[in-house]
């Protein structure tokens, strides 16, 4: 045989799948009960495989495990199979049935195998048992009859019939008990309503339930069932009113509570319990509002706007603890308040308008809104200031404002109208716009002329282009309108146009000497002057204006008889024995200018005999001093200086031969007395010369005199040369050169307009004064011009010289 080469443990195996295959037929099958002592004689081997038990030992019979605890062991002195350990079904096992433990039995010599089995039977050694010691049900006292409620199973360790076999309950009205088999065969307890609970009566029920198995003897297992009643939801909650109507004032203060709403609920505990909520509520309104879920308190959560909504309107929900529902509506109405001020809106405005815009013109269209209701939003509205406009309503809620009459830009140029419109509330609400308006100038105003006619005084001999006067126009309206250009009208003068002796500043008005003027040529004229705007079209005034030229003492006494400086000195003759007084000739001048340079005075600068002749002051006449005698008789030379009154002051002399004879034909005295007369001139002038110095020195301490006497006590003025002595003749008319008698410079136009030109005797300053005064032109004839108010006999002294 192979199987020698084999080791010891593989031949056993090989052994045993041939013992196997050839003694099939031999299996030793045993049963014990499960928890047997040590030492249990399950059965004896060598009775049930036939050998003796000296063969068993020879054989050195043993049992073979598959692993694991060795349960069993075979005494080979008696065959006996024995208990070697204690066996537990159940932990070895569990719900496992049948429970079997399998070994081999090896003999050697020849080496046989035999496989055995052994069947551990169950004993009832575990009772039923609930995981706990109680179970808590809740059922409704509304449950319907019939209701099952499936209980805790209890478990049992043990298989078959020792597992659980049925349950038991202690008796109760309400339920039944049944017991079910589940689809893993084990059994299960469940409860069934058998009648209507109800919690008001009873609300906790306690029954035992008790487990049994179908062991020998029984065990059993208890475990108890609480049954809690629960209250049934069975009253629905009601409002106390279905509607719910509040009015509130707008801008009811925040917080405030607007209404209550109050549902009840018959029901005890949780399914009396009320909760509130908004069930039906705009998105807007749940901002405004909030409900307090318990009390049913509608609080305003944020100030009503009647303009926004009039009546809020909303539905409240009240719910019980068992979900049972019911709603009321409820209608909050605001009630309007004057809280919204008028509003005035300008849809549109012209400005600036022209100022002869006709009356009714449209400045503004104004629409007036009032956002309250009924009177507070009646609107009234009006112009605040007396102003020519008005307001006229249109269509509803619009005005147009207009003027009431044809506007003036020179009397206002703007106006700041002031609408206001006031509502009809309590208090009332008002509010204010002001609209700017703007005029426009139109050219409705020409120029004016400060003055309407204007007299220009210029001397003459002026330098051409000087300025000699200025006109002023004033235009009362604004900008080109009233910028203004000056001309001159055209015209003649004296033949000439008037742009040859005028310009005038088109800008300024200065109007200014084209050429010089000569007095004597020209004393007066006049044109006129226009002012003109720059306004389209433009508008213009015209003024009148007279130029006087002033005089100047530009011309010297003109002596036309005798001739100055004539060859032949004709002579003027006297009689012998004339009468005082006796008028020997005249001199004649002229002076071509006026006025005071024009008053001429006569004066005798030499003569042969000063003691015979007189001059008139005024009247150029000569005459007599004294009757004339024998003595006097020959050939007299009189020079007279004739001044004017100008200043400076102009003079021009001539002489004269004057002859004292019986008659005409004695002319021979002529000749003789000629070198008697030149001797004369000379003596003459050595007496002018001491009586200068003579009449000097006496105005000097005159002078000093006077001096001394204002010094002393205060000067009283107011005494003019009227009261000298100096009266001039009155009534001579103005004068142009053609008459030699003086002039007075008392004229109209020189004693009002040019007071300047009144000269030294009218004009001199109220302070004394004096003057020597040396013409250079006319060298040989010295001037003394001695002015002193306070003492007349000045002008009289320079009269004797
Ligand atoms: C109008 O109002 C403006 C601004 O208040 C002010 O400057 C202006 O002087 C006012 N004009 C008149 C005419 O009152």
């Amino acid at each position: 045989m192979h199987a020698h080469r084999y080791s010891e443990g593989q031949c056993v195996g090989l052994a045993f799948i041939f013992i196997l295959c050839f003694t099939n037929a031999v299996k030793l099958q045993y049963s014990v009960s499960e928890e047997q002592k040590k030492g249990y004689v399950v059965s004896n081997i060598g009775n049930d495989l036939s050998v003796d038990p000296q063969t068993l030992s020879d054989r050195r019979a043993r049992l073979v495990f598959d692993g694991g605890i060795e349960y069993f062991q075979i005494n080979i002195n008696t065959g006996m199979l024995l208990v070697k350990e204690n066996i537990d079904r159940d932990e070895l096992c569990g719900q496992t049935s049948p429970c079997t433990l399998s070994f081999q039995v090896i003999m050697e010599r020849p080496l046989q195998l035999y496989g055995a089995e052994v069947e551990i039977l169950d004993l009832n050694d575990n009772p039923p048992k609930f995981q706990k010691k109680e179970y808590f049900l809740e059922i409704s006292e509304s449950t319907a009859l019939g209701a099952r409620f499936v209980l805790e199973n209890a478990e049992d360790l043990d298989v078959g019939i020792n597992a659980v076999q049925d349950y038991q309950m202690t008796q109760s009205e309400y339920f039944q008990l049944n017991t079910q088999t589940g689809i893993d065969g084990n059994k299960y307890a469940e409860l069934v309503l058998v009648k209507q609970l109800d919690y008001e009566k009873i609300n906790k029920i306690m029954l035992y339930l008790t487990a049994t198995d179908g062991g020998n003897p029984q065990r059993t297992g208890t475990t108890e069932v609480h049954i809690n009643v629960l209250d049934a939801n069975d009253n629905y909650p009601v409002f106390n009113q279905t509607v719910y109507r509040v009015r509130l004032l707008e801008n009811s203060a925040k917080d405030f509570v607007a209404l209550k709403v109050t549902a009840t609920d018959f029901d005890k505990g949780l399914y009396g319990e009320i909760v509130y909520s908004f069930s039906r509520i705009s998105v807007t309104d749940s901002n405004i509002f909030k409900i307090n879920d318990r009390t049913g308190e509608i609080t305003v959560i944020k100030t009503l706007d009647y303009e926004e909504s009039k009546v809020h309107a909303m539905e409240v929900q009240a719910k019980d603890g068992g979900g049972l529902t019911a709603q009321c509506k409820v209608f909050i109405e605001t009630v309007d308040m004057n809280d919204n001020a008028p509003e005035i809106i300008v849809s549109s405005v012209t400005s600036p308008i022209p100022e002869n815009s006709s009356p009714q013109t449209v400045i503004a269209l104004l629409s007036i809104r009032d956002r309250d209701d009924g009177d507070n939003g009646k609107v009234r509205c009006f112009l605040k200031d007396h102003q020519p406009f008005k307001l006229i309503p249109s269509l509803k809620n619009f005005y147009q404002l207009m003027t009431s009459k044809q506007l003036d830009r020179e009397e206002s140029s703007e106006y700041n109208i002031s609408i206001v419109a006031v509502d009809g509330g309590s208090p009332p609400l008002s509010s204010t716009i002001v609209i700017h308006l703007q005029v426009s100038d139109i050219n409705d105003n020409p120029p004016v002329f400060n003055q309407a006619s204007y007299a220009i005084y210029t001397k003459e001999n002026n330098n051409a282009g000087s300025l000699i006067g200025s006109v002023n126009a004033f235009d009362r309206d604004s900008d080109q309108n009233a910028r203004i250009v000056y001309s001159v009208v055209e015209s003649q003068v004296l033949g000439l146009p008037t742009s040859s002796l005028l310009s005038i500043n088109s800008d300024t008005g200065d109007i200014y000497a084209v050429r010089s003027f000569d007095y004597e040529k020209i004393d007066h004229f006049k044109f006129s002057l226009r002012a003109q705007d720059t306004g389209s079209p433009s508008l213009n005034a015209s003024a009148e204006v007279n130029v006087f030229i002033v005089d100047q003492n530009d011309n010297a006494p003109n002596i036309l008889h005798p001739l100055p400086n004539s060859s032949d000195l004709s002579s003027e003759i006297v009689p012998l024995e004339a009468e005082a007084g006796h008028v020997a000739t005249k001199v004649v001048a002229v002076d071509a200018d006026s006025g005071q340079n024009a008053w001429l005075s006569f004066q005798l600068l030499k003569a042969t005999d000063p003691s015979l002749f007189v001059v008139g002051f005024h009247t150029g006449e000569i005459r007599t001093a004294r009757q004339t005698t024998a003595k006097d008789a020959g050939r007299h030379r009189l020079v007279v200086i004739v001044k004017d009154n100008g200043q400076p002051q102009l003079s021009s002399s001539t002489s004269l031969n004057i002859l004292v004879a019986e008659h005409l034909s004695d002319s021979n005295l002529e000749n003789a007395n000629v070198e008697n007369l030149e001797e004369n001139d000379q003596k003459l002038t050595v007496y002018l010369i001491i009586s200068l110095a003579v009449i000097s020195f006496l105005f000097i301490a005159s002078l000093v005199t006077i001096l001394s006497i204002k010094v002393c006590r205060p000067y009283r003025g107011g005494k003019h040369f009227v009261a000298s002595g100096l009266t001039l003749p009155a009534g001579y008319s103005d004068w142009k050169g053609k008459e030699s008698l003086p002039r007075s410079y008392f004229t109209k136009d020189r004693s009002t307009t040019d007071p300047q030109n009144t000269g030294p005797l009218m004009s001199m300053p109220a302070n004394q004064h004096a003057s020597i005064v040396v013409d250079e032109n006319q060298s040989s004839h010295i001037l003394v011009d001695i002015n002193c108010k306070a003492e007349p006999w000045s002008w009289m002294n320079a009269e004797h010289l």
